[in-house]
């Protein structure tokens, strides 16, 4: 098991992660993203000129993480205004680059919408891009409040649920600033947590099969100097069968208007674990993650990847590209099932922590309500 016990002290924070930013070049615009198939063994840029660009990069996960997906999503079509590509075009391809986190979607339409109701309303071209422009950052601003706000109700609920305690907080896949405007979702908890000087550990769950926790969470807690073990995902139960963790703290790809809770595939078995110890299950996620239009779990599309992805330890930028590499694990042609995310039911919730507030018990009621407070949904 990797150990890290560092605790940073306060004052001394790393930089920002230089994450996805819009960047003009003399050649044009370029959305530039850090690419996260690369990490953590180097911080590389991959710049995108154009939406087919951007759509590999999203299908590869060099940029991903639902918020994430959607601010990019936006930015794809203020992109494909900017270089007079055909915007309707841009958004259909965008739309579709993968099919299960809400946000991607959400973000598109939202730029389309803005540069739409510009055209309409008889902005020349450069008028209506820059209208697309000004709404994706408006997107990845709000997205950054979003995620503060999430933190400061996330802390507030694990003290009324943990009162004056230090916590062993265990997490899946990767939901921290790589994945957000701001510094995530249930990572953001996490770390203002580890801030306010009460973070015991942070159990990071390996993830398989593309390793998400291990490569990014481990790295964006290594980063801010946080106590944190990784494990892989078959561990979490002793882990949970010994006592050692305090509560469970996920992000969220799609939630149905049930309450119902699509996310990295391994959260549900985490959450059976959590109702079977008694511990306190919590889903972080901003209201641009609901689908008040999907009414049930079993009505969200889990998208399934290339079985490559599990016979073999290699990158889904290698799987893309139609070639093999990586280091084989399983006999050749095994056939493979990997769903890259699984649904868990409101009943397995503790609360859900949303930008504009908590909803606990997890009902579709309590979701409703809370939706028509925030003008995201
Ligand atoms: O396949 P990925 O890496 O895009 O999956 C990401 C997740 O499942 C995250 O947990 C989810 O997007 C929540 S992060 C806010």
């Amino acid at each position: 098991m990797a150990d890290q016990d560092a605790q940073s002290p306060v004052g001394s924070e790393p930089p920002a992660l230089p994450v996805l930013r819009w960047d003009e070049l003399p050649e044009g615009p370029v959305l530039v993203l850090l690419d996260q198939t690369r990490l953590p063994v180097e911080e590389v840029e991959l710049v995108c000129t154009d939406v087919p660009a951007l759509v590999r990069a999203i299908r590869t996960l060099a940029v991903r993480g639902a918020p994430l997906l959607g601010i990019a999503g936006g930015y794809g079509v203020a992109l494909a205004a900017a270089r007079g590509y055909d915007v309707a075009e841009a958004v259909g391809l965008l739309e579709r680059a993968r099919p299960t986190a809400v946000n991607l979607g959400y973000g598109v339409r939202r730029v389309a919408a803005a540069y739409g109701a510009a055209a309409e309303k008889g902005a020349g071209a450069a008028e209506a891009a820059a209208v697309a422009l000004a709404e994706a950052r408006a997107l990845h601003r709000e997205d950054a409040q979003a995620s503060r706000r999430m933190a400061e109700y996330g802390t507030a609920l694990l003290e009324e649920l943990l009162p004056g305690r230090g916590y062993q907080l265990l997490t899946h896949c990767n939901t921290g600033a790589l994945v957000s405007g701001g510094e995530g979702t249930a990572f953001a908890v996490a770390l203002r947590v580890h801030r306010q000087g009460r973070l015991r550990r942070l159990w990071v769950d390996e993830t398989r099969p593309l390793l998400q926790g291990a490569r990014l969470t481990a790295y964006e807690a290594a980063r801010s100097g946080m106590a944190y073990s990784l494990l892989t995902d078959s561990a979490a139960g002793s882990l949970f069968a010994a006592g050692e963790v305090d509560a469970v703290l996920i992000g969220a790809d799609r939630i149905a208007a049930d309450g119902s809770v699509a996310n990295k595939v391994g959260s549900y078995p985490l959450a059976v674990l959590a109702k079977y110890h008694h511990v306190p299950f919590i889903v972080v996620a901003p209201t641009t993650t609901v689908d008040m239009d999907t009414a049930e779990g079993t009505s969200i599309i889990v998208e399934q990847r290339s079985g490559q992805e599990v016979t073999e330890l290699t990158s889904p930028q290698v799987v893309s590209a139609g070639g093999g590499g990586g280091m084989v694990v399983a006999p050749l042609g095994s056939p493979a099932y990997n769903p890259a995310f699984d649904i868990t039911p409101p009943e397995l919730i503790t609360a859900i922590v949303t930008e504009e507030g908590v909803i606990s018990p997890v009902t579709g009621v309590g979701l409703a309500e809370l939706c028509a407070r925030s003008s995201q949904v």
